[in-house]
């Protein structure tokens, strides 16, 4: 009895102990559940930390990339002026990055036409036209005039050609075909769609003029074979080339002899008396004169020439019409007004006489003001203000190692640098 009464006992605290032992594993099991769950939580929500990182790491340079191209598409241009379809002109411009082309395509942008600009980039810059890029009205088309295109326009101003000595020299062939089988193209293009065509001819083809100022029916004094002959013997022929077109072909031509131009986005290399003097004063380094210095040049604004070509594209006179600036300076008093607006203390430099440099260069321009109203309005000072400020700014960023697109080096393989 008292056996069974001890047994009975016993397996009431086993079961007591049991229960309790159960009862505490239960426990520790529930905590470690918890325990798991709450580090499955925490590993879950770094987890998820180191991923929404990852994903912004990837995510931020995408939005500022969409940024950009908001920016690009959202980009300010200069204000144009809304012109009827009847008014507005498909209007191609060869060489329209260079010098003078780009601020004729500011022009006619301006002016509500629209612009397509063919350029081999020879010369010429992106940079000139990029704030246009995008516009509805223009084009940028990357183009030899070597070859044959095929476009549809109303108007052609042909300014593909090198211009200053240095470039024009560096590829005497390739200034030849230019000029010729370059011309010969875009005349066919006008034949074929009907457009009239402006050809952009230079006071080269009076060479060393025998007669001073040079009125347009001055035949000339050119030596065929010097070395400036690709230039000025190329843009003869191409006159040439006009008119037997227009008597031919009936196309309808317009030939400016285009006197020294200068302002803002003339090369830095161009060679010529303008750049070279600026770039020397704002530097420091001797004005170099070539000869004596009493050999002159008339200088036109930018501005004006473009001014001038619109004039003659729109007029009616089909024979060729000088565009220049008949105020006519000495080399060497170009040299001191400008070493005087830089404020520099270079030094003037005499060195030996270029081969084939025109001593007299001045253009007759009364048949501009008589025929298109037109006439040179800026003043020197004016002019060469702003093409000094616009070196000075170009010489800024090249010394902050900033990036620009370098203007095409002036190449010259032989023979050197003289002023045009
Ligand atoms: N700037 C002057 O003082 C002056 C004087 C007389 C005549 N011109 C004439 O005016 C025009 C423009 O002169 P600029 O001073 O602006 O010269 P530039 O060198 O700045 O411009 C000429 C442009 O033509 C482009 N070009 C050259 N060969 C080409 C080719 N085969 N196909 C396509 N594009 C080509 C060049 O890349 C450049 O953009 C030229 O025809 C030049 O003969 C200029």
């Amino acid at each position: 009895m008292v056996s069974k009464g001890l047994l009975r006992l016993a397996s009431s605290v086993n079961r007591r102990r049991m229960k309790l032992l159960l009862g505490i594993a239960l426990l520790a099991y529930a905590a470690s559940v918890w325990g798991n769950f709450v580090n499955m939580r925490s590993l879950q929500e770094n987890g998820e930390l180191k991923l929404e990182s990852k994903i912004e790491e990837i995510v931020e340079p995408l939005r500022e990339k969409i940024r950009d191209l908001e920016k690009s598409f959202t980009q300010k241009y200069p204000p144009v002026k809304f012109l009827s379809e009847k008014d507005r002109k498909r209007i191609l411009i060869t060489g329209g990055a260079g010098f003078v082309g780009s601020h004729l395509t500011d022009k006619l942008m301006m002016d509500g036409h629209e612009v397509t600009v063919v350029d081999n980039f020879f010369t010429g810059r992106k940079r000139n036209v990029e704030h246009w890029i995008g516009h509805e009205n223009f084009e940028l088309i990357n183009h030899d005039v070597v070859e044959p295109l095929y476009i549809e326009v109303d108007q052609i101003y042909h300014l593909a050609s090198p211009a200053s000595p240095p470039n024009y020299m560096y590829n005497p062939i390739k200034t030849l075909k230019t000029n010729t089988i370059g011309t010969l193209n875009m005349l066919g293009l006008a034949k074929r769609v009907g457009a009239r065509l402006l050809l952009a001819s230079t006071s080269e083809v009076y060479g060393d003029p025998e007669v001073h100022p040079q009125s347009e029916d001055y035949w000339g004094h050119v030596n065929p074979i010097g070395p400036r002959a690709c230039y000025d013997e190329g843009k003869r022929v191409a006159e040439t080339m006009c008119y037997a077109y227009m008597k031919q072909e009936g196309v309808e031509v317009r030939v400016a002899r285009i006197f020294n131009t200068f302002g803002p986005r003339m090369h830095m290399n161009d060679g010529r008396v303008v750049s070279n003097f600026i770039l020397q004063a704002l530097q420091g380094e001797p004005l170099t004169v070539y000869g004596s210095g009493s050999q002159t040049r008339a200088f036109q604004f930018v501005s004006d020439l473009v001014n001038g070509l619109v004039a003659l594209m729109n007029s009616n006179v089909s024979s060729p019409v000088n565009l220049g600036n008949p105020e006519e300076h000495t080399i060497l008093e170009f040299a001191q007004l400008i070493k005087n607006l830089v404020g520099s203390g270079s030094e003037i430099q005499f060195l030996s006489e270029a081969q084939d440099d025109p001593q007299k260069r001045k253009p007759d321009i009364k048949k501009a003001k008589l025929m298109l109203g037109w006439e040179p309005v800026v003043p020197l000072e004016e002019g060469l203000n702003k093409a000094i400020h616009y070196f000075r700014k170009e010489l800024e960023y090249q010394a902050n190692n900033q990036y620009i697109p370098k203007p095409k080096p002036a190449r010259v393989k032989k023979g050197r640098t003289h002023h045009s």
